[in-house]
């Protein structure tokens, strides 16, 4: 066993290009297919952990937010797998603070629990991997495996908890590569949570054939990534949109996780495209859309998209960095 001290990690959102939307195992988040995502830069979690008290429960705080006892428990019972790895028996005190709002569909958890495990590994005295790292953070939160290594990346879906984690991938430099997030109006927290949300997947009639697609444009997107082909790529992200929200939609009981904002931006892009401005929406649990486009088209994109009824406002991200340590702590 490693020294204990304390530690601070800071780990980016992520946003799938190909959707995880299903698992195989509930308690190990095993994903039913492998997916793509790509980190945001402006969107993150910095988080401090320390193992402080021999006796009582941990202390989890979130900066300016507020946790219910579930979420209090599911962070205690992510320290518990690190404890279980390191013999530590200390409770820990861990405060965490988010660049954004949590759970409107802003893949918070993914952050959280991509920094939590950073630091209260670090904090426990462990030295992983990274992919040990993204095997401990999919523990936590299943997209939190693809905060670990940064950048574009595969979660591949592994054949059991040792080989389901996240890997980098190469996209082609001259995309010049950005995000930018459109905030739909009237977002609040998401009705339905993803973990529920998948679990209700399994009752839409389409799921079988949806599964099949997920698999097959795993491939288109790998394909679409080597041959730089930016069209094919486009259309693998959209396609993989319009699979998360079918199957929500199509679920019983239902789910729609859209609002008036999320459509009319969509008909902008489209209009847009017309023009020769080009970007590719997707959209996760929530209403917000996040635009993949190339460097060259942001000005455009943004021009066109503000005004647009039902938006709040639009972050302009480029791709996020691995998780990473901080010195500076929050406590
Ligand atoms: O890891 P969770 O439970 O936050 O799942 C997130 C699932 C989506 O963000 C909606 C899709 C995805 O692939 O990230």
């Amino acid at each position: 066993m490693g020294k204990l001290h304390k530690a601070t990690a800071r780990a980016c959102a992520n946003i799938a290009l190909v959707k995880y939307w299903g698992k195989s195992d509930e308690k190990l988040r095993l994903p039913v297919n492998s997916s793509a995502a790509v980190c945001l830069d402006k969107l993150f979690t910095r988080t401090t952990v320390e193992f402080l008290e021999e006796v009582g429960e941990d202390a989890v705080e979130i900066k300016g937010g507020f946790l219910s006892e579930a979420e209090k428990r599911r962070v205690s019972q992510h320290l518990d797998r690190v404890r279980a790895l390191t013999g530590v028996k200390k409770r820990a005190k861990v405060n965490s603070e988010n660049s954004f709002a949590k759970a409107s569909g802003l893949a918070s958890s993914a952050s959280s629990f991509a920094a939590l495990s950073l630091a209260a590994a670090k904090a426990a005295g462990l030295n992983l991997s990274e992919k040990e790292l993204s095997i401990l953070a999919r523990q936590g939160s299943g997209s939190a495996c693809r905060s670990i290594p940064g950048g574009m990346v595969i979660w591949q879906k592994g054949k059991g908890d040792s080989s389901s984690y996240a890997y980098q991938i190469f996209y082609p430099a001259d995309w010049k590569l950005r995000i930018l997030l459109v905030l739909a109006e009237n977002a609040g927290e998401k009705s339905v949570s993803s973990s529920e949300g998948m679990k209700r997947a399994l009752t839409s009639p389409y799921f079988a054939l949806a599964l099949k697609e997920a698999k097959r444009n795993v491939l288109l997107i790998k394909t679409a990534l080597s041959k730089n082909d930016w069209k094919l790529f486009g259309k693998v992200v959209e396609d993989e949109c319009f699979r998360l929200h079918i199957l929500a939609m199509t679920s019983s009981p239902s789910i729609v996780y859209w609002q008036a904002g999320t459509l009319n931006i969509i008909h902008r892009l489209l209009l847009l495209r017309e023009k020769g401005i080009v970007g590719f929406f997707t959209i996760d649990a929530g209403p917000h859309v996040h635009v993949v486009c190339q460097g060259k088209d942001v000005a455009g994109l943004k021009k066109g998209l503000a005004g647009v009824e039902g938006v709040e406002r639009i972050v302009d991200c480029k791709v996020g960095g691995k998780a990473r340590l901080e010195k500076k702590h929050l406590f």
